[in-house]
């Protein structure tokens, strides 16, 4: 029997991600019996909670028509209440007795996992007080999940890693990126890496440039809070976008260990050419919505979303163009852009492969098409690869044809959550599709300039409507370099 025996312990259990995704994928993982009925869920929170009302809230969060109840209750079992103050070493004593408890009610052998999916300015202050109150220290293993943002900026992240480190080494330490935890991104690696036909061309001799493109459809939502700190730059292209650019650019790791597989990402961050602050404004585009149609909805401007500064400066756009200063990628641009209320939700990935040398099909009416991979992330997931084929209608002029494969079609069944991945491979103790800290210095470190020049307002920030791909600034950014962002739809 080596299905993961342990106790997790989720900090903000009230809170709208463990609503969201934590109950669900615990639940997920309870019905494909990859976890052992020997598991307990603690939830810690503010609130004075019993046990049933937290039971009630997991249940409303994991409920659906096709699940039968007798499932639902064993599983709802599993899950207790605990309230907390996180400045209060008693509370951690308490914590550290149910946690005793729990160990022998399931024949547990100390097993442990700390989720903090709250507010981030106490992780350092909760990693702490775990250790210092003893909850740590069993037999078997403690580790430690943590949520974005790790910091909001270089010093910051540097401030709370000394912080969590003091109580956790790094292999105990679980940086959780959800982009990680995706199918289609975990993916890229073996698309990658067991295709003859790929590796060979994945250089700057064939290939011209590459997008990423992840557009969302909703706004900022409630979050409106969070998100006057962070802007799209921290939101998302600090983590999730260069995470991305990572696996798509690192070499082949010498074996699919973590720690190969880890030094060759972090490679790849350092060789991100590091731009001047006064050069930001050729490289970077920030954009912010303003009032529009989204999928038939007329939406407000952000700067009119609740929790906003009416002169907001705030991007809810970013577009960039990055090079990799290493033999592989050299000039190369590797064109990256996100945002909010634009015209879909996308997540893509489009290798353009350079012109060939030359076009015999060429005529004055039609261009050839460059050859396209497109690795789809979401919603939909597969991969197309556009070629160019012969027109049956016109002897000498060609058409682009696509080659699609898509994962759902052919299992039919939904992948696993982005966060059943990551809490099973936790619980595994796989920290492959986490990001080590090295990772995340790095990003910061390249993410910093960007965001002072920005404070300098050595770049302007530019407005898009809602519903639209963005700023006409991002299709600039490619034109400049004769090229222009592929359709994402
Ligand atoms: C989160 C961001 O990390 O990713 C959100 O904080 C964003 O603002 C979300 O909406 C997007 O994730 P997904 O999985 O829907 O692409």
């Amino acid at each position: 029997e080596n299905r993961p025996k342990a106790v997790i312990v989720i900090f903000g259990a009230t809170g709208d991600l463990a609503k969201r995704k934590l109950f669900i994928s615990i639940y997920r993982l309870f019905l494909s019996q990859k976890i052992d009925e020997d598991f307990a869920v603690v939830g810690v929170g503010r609130r004075p909670w019993s046990n049933h009302e937290f039971r009630e809230t997991v249940m409303k969060s994991i409920q659906s028509s096709d699940q039968s109840q007798n499932d639902i209750n064993s599983f709802l079992s599993h899950f207790y209440y605990h309230q907390f103050d996180v400045l209060e070493p008693s509370s951690y004593l308490e914590l550290g007795t149910l946690l005793t408890n729990m160990d022998e009610h399931y024949s547990i052998p100390g097993n442990r996992i700390f989720y903090l999916a709250m507010a981030p300015e106490f992780f350092g202050t909760i990693a702490k007080q775990l250790k210092e109150q003893g909850l740590t220290n069993t037999n078997g293993w403690s580790r430690l999940v943590i949520e974005k943002p790790f910091g909001h900026d270089l010093p910051s992240a540097i401030e709370l890693n000394k912080e969590i480190r003091e109580a956790f080494t790094e292999n105990q330490i679980y940086r959780i990126d959800h982009y990680l935890g995706k199918e289609m991104v975990q993916n890229i690696e073996v698309i990658r890496f067991a295709n003859a036909m790929f590796e060979p061309l994945w250089n700057n001799r064939f290939i011209s440039n590459i997008q990423i493109t992840s557009s969302e459809v909703l706004g900022v939502e409630d979050r409106g809070r969070y998100y006057e700190n962070s802007g799209a730059l921290k939101d998302m292209l600090q983590n999730h976008m260069l995470q991305i650019v990572s696996l798509l650019a690192m070499e082949p790791p010498i074996k699919l260990t973590t720690e190969e597989i880890r030094s060759e990402k972090v490679k790849v961050f350092k060789a991100l050419r590091k731009i001047d602050e006064n050069e930001i404004k050729n490289y970077f585009v920030r954009g912010q919505y303003v009032e529009g149609t989204v999928q038939g909805n007329q939406v407000p401007s952000y700067r009119d979303e609740d929790n906003v500064d009416p002169n907001s400066q705030t991007e809810t756009f970013v577009a960039g163009k990055l090079f990799i200063d290493n033999f592989r990628w050299a000039g190369v641009p590797f064109y990256i852009r996100t945002g909010k209320r634009m015209a879909l939700k996308s997540t893509k990935i489009i290798v353009q492969f350079s012109d060939i040398p030359m076009n015999l099909y060429y005529n004055t009416k039609e261009q050839m098409t460059p050859n396209l991979l497109i690795i789809h992330i979401q919603p939909d997931e597969g991969i197309t690869l556009q070629l160019n084929a012969k027109r049956s209608d016109a002897e000498s002029y060609t058409k682009p044809i696509q080659l699609t494969f898509n994962n759902n079609c052919v299992d039919c069944i939904n992948t696993p959550e982005a966060y059943e991945r990551l809490i099973y491979d936790c619980m595994l103790g796989d920290g492959t599709n986490f990001t080590h800290w090295d990772e995340v210095k790095y990003s910061w470190s390249f993410v910093d300039v960007i965001s002072q020049a920005w404070t300098n307002n050595l770049a302007p920030l530019t407005t898009y409507e809602s519903g639209s791909m963005g700023p006409k600034e991002s299709d600039s950014l490619l034109a400049t370099d004769g090229h222009n962002w592929w359709p994402v739809s």
